[in-house]
């Protein structure tokens, strides 16, 4: 274990809060047992108290032991995705306080990749309850830097761990309620999770009560309002622009746009460089953000979901 890594367990054993990579985005992270740690998070994060947070662990056996009665799919799906991008609610066990679970009967599970969020959750041993390291609604963090950027003095470690390899939150599948119902797209897509499961997953419907943040229309958005354009409505609605304006895009620069930012073709390159660019388009200092829309095809659902979220003003 690095000295780093034993401070960081110090740190959230004490009630502190530590920032640390996954491979989706960065956390900021509590112990998970500790209410008064978890309610400094929600106050840092700027969060609504009945927001359930998601408890992060070295494995998937620790994981299963916060929850309650599991459904056979959340062996299945741990044993396809874990330790990966995959978030699975189930109903909590005593274990898990009404302070992480947002007052509700379930609780959500997560087991991350990335070697310094398992070197973290080892030498922890225990639940970490970590949201995204960021301002509440705002873009999500995919490196050390924007965290310091958004919360600084507020955290009180942040373990540096690179650029954040997915870059997108991951996904979320509720399985609560005797089925699986999709409750955010990520890099593990619905396609995936229906293969792993052999049976069809629901998306989530507009009447769902369940409440969690990524629902809320807007959110993952920039301060700059954002719209969205269709390629074939691009060049059009540039010309129509008096005002400075930036653009996210496929193709090459228009000599007419103040900041123009070029974007992969591949979806999970987009993905990887999503937020770190809706950042720097962000901070161009224009009045309006055009992003280009992706293909509607499913290898871009996640992505398409973030845009259209923090597209929404
Ligand atoms: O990739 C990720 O999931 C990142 C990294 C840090 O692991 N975390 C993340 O956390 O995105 P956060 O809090 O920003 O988003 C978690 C989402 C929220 O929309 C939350 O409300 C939902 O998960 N959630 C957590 N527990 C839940 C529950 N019991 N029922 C429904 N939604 C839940
Ligand atoms: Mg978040």
């Amino acid at each position: 274990m690095t000295p780093e890594i034993r401070k960081a367990a110090e740190i959230l054993r004490a009630g502190g809060l530590v920032a640390f990579p996954t491979e989706t985005v960065y956390g900021l992270g509590a112990d998970a047992s500790n209410a008064r740690a978890v309610a400094r998070l929600y106050a840092v994060k700027g969060r609504p108290l009945d927001h359930p947070v998601i408890v992060h662990f070295a494995h998937a056996e620790k994981a299963f032991s916060w929850g309650g009665d599991l459904p056979p799919a959340a062996r299945t799906l741990a044993a396809s995705f874990w330790p990966g991008p995959l978030t699975l609610i189930v109903a909590r066990s005593p274990r898990a306080g009404h302070f992480v679970t947002g007052g509700q009967d379930t609780i959500g599970l997560r087991v991350p990749s990335h070697p310094v969020a398992q070197e973290l959750l080892r030498a922890f041993a225990d639940g970490i309850a970590a949201p995204s390291a960021n301002r509440f609604g705002f873009v999500s963090p995919t490196t050390a830097a924007h965290v310091r950027k958004d919360l600084g003095a507020d955290v009180d470690l942040i373990l540096e761990g690179g650029a954040s390899e997915i870059g997108i939150e991951s996904t979320i599948v509720d399985l609560s309620a005797g089925k699986a119902v999709l409750l955010r797209p990520g890099a593990i897509s619905r396609e995936d999770l229906e293969l792993a499961l052999n049976a069809t997953v629901e998306q989530k419907g507009a009447s769902s009560t369940v409440r969690h943040s990524g629902g809320l229309e807007r959110h993952y958005a920039p301060h700059t309002p954002a719209r969205l354009v269709a390629t074939h409505a691009l060049d059009k609605e540039i010309a129509l622009r008096p005002a400075k304006i930036a653009v996210l895009a496929f193709s090459r620069p228009d000599e007419r746009v103040d900041f123009w930012l070029r974007m992969p073709r591949d979806p999970a390159a987009y993905a990887q460089k999503l937020y770190a660019s809706l950042r720097e388009l962000d901070e161009a200092g224009c009045e309006l953000i055009l992003i280009e829309s992706p293909p509607d095809a499913p290898e871009w659902a996640a992505i398409l979901d973030r845009l259209k979220r923090a597209c929404n003003d």
